[in-house]
């Protein structure tokens, strides 16, 4: 397809790709789906009767709501009136419903020891746990720091708080010292609950000493409690730190579960801004186990004997609110993994899928773009006849990519759902229904039930099908953020002030002819070239369309005559040539696929891209890298010897 100039106003962004392939719902999936198609008609004849029904449906409250939304633009309270308590609804009701020897966790170490975990474990492990963190003087409505490996004691902690009603930060436990003691600094923290370290690509990764730097300008921590993972001994401060087994054990097994107020806070999670200071995203109790716990069960079709595995880690919000929260309010088994998934070599994943029998997979675009890089003969040597559905997060997924997971881990009959959504949102929002909808490759297709989002242009309006813009969502939702942390004004002007009235994401999106979403990444990162408003998603697309391309990254540079032109960075499959040759065919394939006006004007093959450590692109240190500034910010990057080994090589760009 080719780009006309436009015709009157400039659009937001351009609407450059066409995919036409689709996927519809096999009929014996939606046989026996979870989700039916009617509750989009219920939601949308009365959103808040709808989220109401579902509130009495599913939480078990020890006082019932009186009053299911006040919406005072943009500060939203759910379930007003009611009282509960978040681990009573993930665990003991379980247990008193006879579920206590159905498994809640099966986990599996980096080094291949296992431990299995059942909801009446939970129950006594949280209780004790929460008893541990009443003897060291926490109260309801403490804040509690947690900066943890993937270990079975890292959910303990979370519900060990959510059990008294303290607020958990959890901080993911690859950041520093430095982003740890920011986040506790921010919400005045007591007490932190850590480990010794924890196993990554069959490394030690020692954690005590980074907390230990951190807690040295942590006036308010007064306890830090050190879970032994590694059997090795750390450094412990006299009187400050205590061993989790040692404080930990010796607790009585019961905790009775301390009911709170629907709006009382459940945590606070920190988004790493990329130039400002972090945001305390705030998240309540009863609206965030509503939106979580509902959304988990129709979106993947989560039945009783299910092994579901979300792949991300708890120190996300995705692990928050789909491997703690969700998952553990409809009961279900989950698997989590502590290590790498190429250790000890690239089949790990499917090895433990086989073992365990995963049936629902829950990962990244990065990740399948990785396992795509190396070649679909991994997954071949496994028995993923498990897998009956596949969910997708975190970044526009190609549609290359998208079909390489239907292909090689869904065996071409798993359904795909594409979630999109945010920290902020604490719940999936835009997605497919298995059973329900029939799927694009690289669309999340629609708005889930009760949601509104709307494609609008510059000034708010919204763009007719078939045109891009900004994405908004215009009504609240029960799993919404509900401020910052301490700042309600850089709340309102964040997320609420460029579009009065409406809630902006921050992202790029279009709409195709029949209404499907298509994310189009960051509005910062949209390009200009010659007046064109070009996504880096469709460009990155058009790249990873080529046979021998495995992943791409796009930024605008400036350019003369164009104002930006295109470059690519382009990882090409394991066993391909980067000649020069093959970057001239792949610039040539960008403009066949999508229009001569996207050609990139240059193109360099990289080993690797920069990424955040939840496998995000960062596109503006490659700008950097490409306009030869010296680098931003780079303190949230996965691997920081990624960037220099890409800046060696900028001058070799084939033009
Ligand atoms: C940003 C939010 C939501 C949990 C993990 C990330 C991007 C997320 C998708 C998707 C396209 C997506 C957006 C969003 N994003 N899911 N399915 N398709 N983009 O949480 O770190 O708060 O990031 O991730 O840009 O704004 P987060």
């Amino acid at each position: 397809m080719s780009v006309e100039p436009s015709q009157g106003a400039q659009p937001a962004i351009e609407n450059l790709m066409d995919e036409r392939r689709v996927f519809p719902p096999a009929a014996e999936f939606t046989a026996n789906a979870n989700a039916q198609s009617s509750i989009y008609d219920e939601a949308e004849r009365d959103y808040v009767a709808f989220w109401e029904r579902i509130a009495r449906d599913r939480v078990s409250w020890d006082t019932p709501f009186e009053t299911t939304l006040e919406w005072d633009l943009p500060f939203a309270k759910w379930f007003t009136g009611g009282r509960l308590n978040i681990t009573y609804n993930c665990v003991d009701r379980h247990v008193e419903a006879g579920l206590g020897s159905k498994v809640a966790y099966h986990w599996i170490g980096e080094p291949g020891d296992t431990r299995t975990i059942t909801y009446a474990d939970l129950q006594r492990e949280v209780s004790k746990a929460a008893n541990a963190l009443l003897e060291v003087g926490v109260t309801t409505g403490d804040r509690v720091a947690i900066y943890m490996p993937m270990i079975p004691e890292l959910p303990i902690a979370m519900l060990a708080c959510a059990r008294i009603g303290a607020p958990h930060t959890v901080v993911f436990g690859g950041f520093s010292a430095e982003a740890l003691a920011g986040r506790i600094n921010d919400c005045g923290a007591r007490v932190l609950i850590t480990a010794d370290g924890g196993w990554r690509r069959g490394n030690r990764v020692n954690l005590k000493h980074h907390a230990d730097e951190a807690v040295a300008s942590t006036p308010t921590i007064q306890k830090v409690i050190v879970v032994d993972r590694l059997g090795q001994g750390a450094h412990m401060v006299p009187r400050r730190d205590v061993w989790w087994h040692d404080i930990v054990d010796r607790q009585s097994e019961h905790c009775p579960p301390v009911p709170v107020d629907s709006e009382h806070m459940l945590y606070l999670l920190y988004t790493s801004g990329t130039t400002a200071k972090p945001k305390g995203i705030l998240h309540t109790t009863a609206g965030y186990l509503v939106g979580t716990s509902f959304t988990h069960e129709a979106i993947f079709d989560l039945k009783p004997d299910d092994v579901y595995w979300c792949a991300a880690d708890i120190g996300w919000v995705t692990g928050h609110s789909y491997i703690v929260y969700g998952p553990l309010a409809n009961a279900a088994t989950g698997v989590i993994y502590e290590g790498a998934p190429d250790t000890p070599t690239w089949d790990r994943w499917w090895q433990i899928i086989e073992e365990f029998k995963v049936s629902i997979l829950y990962c990244a675009p990065t990740a399948i773009r990785a396992f795509m890089k190396h070649g679909p003969q991994f997954p071949a040597a496994h028995d993923l006849s498990s897998l009956r559905v596949l969910g997708s997060v975190g970044e526009p997924i190609n549609p290359e990519a998208w079909l390489w997971y239907h292909e090689h881990i869904g065996r071409g009959t798993a359904p795909i759902v594409d979630t999109w959504w945010q920290t902020e949102t604490g719940m999936i929002l835009i997605t497919p229904l298995p059973g329900v909808t029939t799927t694009k490759p690289g669309s999340a297709t629609f708005p889930f039930p009760g949601i509104e989002a709307d494609i609008v242009d510059g000034d708010g309006q919204s763009v007719p099908f078939g045109g891009g813009g900004y994405l908004v969502l215009k009504r609240p939702w029960p799993a919404m953020l509900r401020g910052i942390y301490g700042d309600p004004e850089r709340y309102r002007e964040t997320y609420w002030s460029r579009f009065p009235g409406m809630y902006f994401a921050g992202d790029g999106a279009k709409r195709d002819e029949e209404g499907y979403f298509w994310l189009l990444g960051r509005v910062d990162d949209v390009m200009n070239v010659a007046g064109h408003r070009i996504s880096t998603t469709e460009v990155e697309s058009a790249l990873v369309d080529h046979r021998s391309v495995a992943e791409s990254a796009v930024v605008g540079v400036k350019d003369e005559v164009s104002g930006q032109a295109i470059y690519a960075f382009v990882i090409l499959k394991t066993g391909q040539d980067p000649a020069d040759a093959l970057a001239v065919q792949l610039r040539e394939h960008v403009a066949y696929v999508i229009g001569p006006i996207a050609r990139p004007k240059y193109l360099m093959f990289v080993p690797d891209l920069p990424k955040t450590r939840s496998g995000k692109i960062m596109r503006r240190l490659l700008r950097d890298i490409a306009e030869g500034r010296t680098l931003g910010d780079t303190t949230t990057l996965a691997d920081a010897t990624v960037v220099e080994t890409i800046r060696e090589n900028t001058g070799k760009a084939e033009e």
